[in-house]
């Protein structure tokens, strides 16, 4: 269901060609200063050492420009990058066979790295550490292990997911970037970037207004763009003014925080099913028939951001901004007070 979602901040199937809107050098990346700024410092001390750049860990919500900056960060480095992702790597001999062929220096790429399983994060910790890899050949009494050293690189993880990362995997990266939602300023520059690329007329307070309702996400302000921009070749002079871009933002149901009808199903299943929450998000992702991971991954991240929902040791709730922004009526406070409660 969230795959078809105009504001699904995953990968749609059309747009796995969309590489010609990915920036490719570091000055280009529009916003996440700090991320940038220590990038750009621990790359240059690597090249004054001549040595490899330390493993990167990239994480935050779909959509917010990890894969993108994997790529900058091997060109600025000026080595080849091999992408790959957890799930793909299913055996400790698949990760071995792309460890031993890398050349010296090579970016290798790996998204959902939480998603590795225990025994091919073995094979990893001695390659991250010694640039080496352990293989046990034989069996029974007879095994041995042979240490094999492998060409020095550099692992790029990166992850939606952080908190499910082992702390051996964790710990073994020396660079952690933490990438957050994009303010309304550095998305519109970004929708500009795009439409630029694209070819698209629009004008500023067009741009200001997709902005607003992407969802702090670059995959988003794209997407949003290019739906846009259809609706204003047919309805319209093609241009994207403030008013066309409002009106195509209503017929595609994106409301203006952003939200669209699945967001505002979990805000109602929480407020009206569940009287306001604590609820379990397994029992909350039941009743809106969604994948509990789903929800974590794509749902949550922005309504808790926005200050929608809360989460408490004993399930989510709904805070009073969410009960505003759907014109409910509050009938009792939400479990952790106005303020909420924080906890993971
Ligand atoms: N800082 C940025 N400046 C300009 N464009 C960006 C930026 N970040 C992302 N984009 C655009 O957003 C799109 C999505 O970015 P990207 O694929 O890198 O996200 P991601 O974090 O890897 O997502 P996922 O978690 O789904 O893998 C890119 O195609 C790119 O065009
Ligand atoms: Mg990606």
């Amino acid at each position: 269901m969230s795959e078809e979602r105009i504001v699904s901040a995953r990968l749609l199937q059309e747009e796995e060609n969309e590489i010609h809107l990915r920036p490719s050098k570091l000055n280009d990346y529009i916003g996440q200063e700090k991320v940038k700024e220590s990038v750009s410092i621990f790359i240059q001390a690597a090249q004054n050492r001549k040595e490899t750049l330390d493993h990167v860990l990239l994480s935050g919500p779909p959509g917010l420009g990890k894969t993108t900056l994997a790529s900058i960060i091997a060109n600025e480095v000026g080595k080849p990058i091999r992408k790959t992702s957890g799930p793909a790597i299913e055996r400790p001999g698949d990760l071995a066979a792309i460890l031993t062929n890398l050349e010296p220096g090579e970016i290798l790429f790996i998204d959902e790295i939480h998603r590795l399983n225990r025994s091919v994060e073995e094979i990893m910790y001695p390659a991250m550490e010694d640039y080496a890899i352990d293989i046990i050949i034989g069996k029974g009494p007879a095994a041995r292990t042979l240490r094999l050293d492998i060409p020095p690189f550099t692992l790029i993880g990166a992850t939606t997911r952080p908190g499910l990362l082992s702390s051996p995997l964790r710990d073994r990266f020396g660079i952690n970037c933490r990438l957050d939602f994009y303010n309304d300023e550095e998305l519109a520059l970004i929708i500009d970037r795009a439409a630029a690329i694209l070819a698209i007329d629009i004008a500023r307070e067009g741009a200001e207004e997709i902005a607003r309702r992407a969802r702090g996400t670059p995959r988003i302000a794209n997407r949003l763009l290019r739906r846009v921009r259809d609706y204003a070749v047919v309805k319209a002079s093609g241009k994207i003014t403030y008013p066309v871009a409002q009106k195509a933002l209503n017929m595609l149901e994106v409301d203006d925080s952003g939200l669209d009808f699945m967001d505002r199903t979990i805000l109602e299943a929480i407020i009206v099913k569940f009287g306001g929450g604590p609820v379990g998000l397994e029992t909350l992702a039941a009743a809106v028939s969604e994948e509990s991971d789903t929800v974590t991954e794509v749902y949550e991240p922005y309504l808790l951001k926005l200050g929608f929902i809360n989460k408490t040791p004993r399930g989510r709730i709904a805070t009073p901004h969410a009960y505003k922004h759907l014109n409910i009526e509050m009938t009792k406070l939400p479990e952790g007070g106005l303020f909420g409660n924080d906890e993971p």
